[in-house]
């Protein structure tokens, strides 16, 4: 995590027929995570990827592997994912029961935590709980699906959870990372990047690039969404 801006691809909207090539490729293209969307067919209306598929894909990279749970209920899995290799676990707080329980399970389990936000969910959740928390995602898009548009309102929520985390770091000394989900594109990074977000996940943006025949066809996407981040 050696730069101020990280950019993590949805495997989403990978080749799943090709997903290990995929993973080394956009890991080669100099992506920094892998972003790996855990779809339940119940808190969300789409069905994707588990546990096994994590553990497969664990000894292709060194990269952070960032699970985003859509799954509901959320303590069951945990212990899975962290067994498979997750580095970080992030839940979305209706889906948990007790929040402040689930936040510690996924320490335990020995992954950094986080709380996701949808784009009706109010920030207020974060009020007891920043002790137990590594990282905030806030959904720029309703989950379920790759390839939507970016919800404009998410800039001032971006604005207002910066501030928060901001003021967090001053007293505490401690950096919570700030990540967006959905619809972040080339030509919109940067504005994202200026309204306080430090980790990006791109699915469509990155995946969508160029010929599947081309093993080099994410480099240059990803060198247009770092060269728009320099600028920030
Ligand atoms: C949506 C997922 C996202 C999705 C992003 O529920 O959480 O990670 O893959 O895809 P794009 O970048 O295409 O909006
Ligand atoms: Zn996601």
């Amino acid at each position: 995590m050696s730069s101020t801006f990280r950019i993590a691809p949805s495997l989403l909207s990978a080749n799943f027929a090709k997903l290990g090539e995929e993973v080394s490729n956009v890991i080669a293209a100099g992506a920094d995570w892998i972003h790996f969307d855990v779809m339940d067919n119940h808190y969300v209306p789409n069905l994707t990827i588990g546990p096994l598929v994590c553990e497969a894909i664990r000894p292709l990279t060194n990269a952070v592997i960032d699970v985003h749970l859509m799954v509901k209920p959320v303590d069951r899995i945990v212990p899975d994912f962290a067994k498979a290799g997750a580095n970080i676990i992030t839940f979305h707080p209706e889906a948990s029961e007790h929040i402040d329980r689930t936040l510690s399970l996924i320490r335990e389990c020995g992954c950094q935590a986080g709380l996701v936000f949808n784009p009706a969910t109010p920030l207020d959740y974060l009020d007891y709980v920043m002790d137990k928390v590594d990282i905030i995602l806030l959904m720029s898009v309703n989950p379920g699906f790759g390839g939507q548009k970016f919800i404009p309102a998410t800039l001032d929520k971006l604005r207002a959870a910066r501030v928060r985390l901001d003021r967090y770091r001053e007293h505490s000394g401690r950096n919570i990372l700030l990540e967006v989900d959905g619809g972040v594109k080339v030509d919109n990074i940067a504005e994202i990047a200026r309204a306080g977000a430090d980790t990006f996940v791109a699915g469509s943006a990155v995946f969508g690039a160029g010929l599947d025949s081309d093993p080099h066809r994410y480099d240059s996407v990803i060198a247009a969404l770092r060269a728009e981040l320099k600028q920030c």
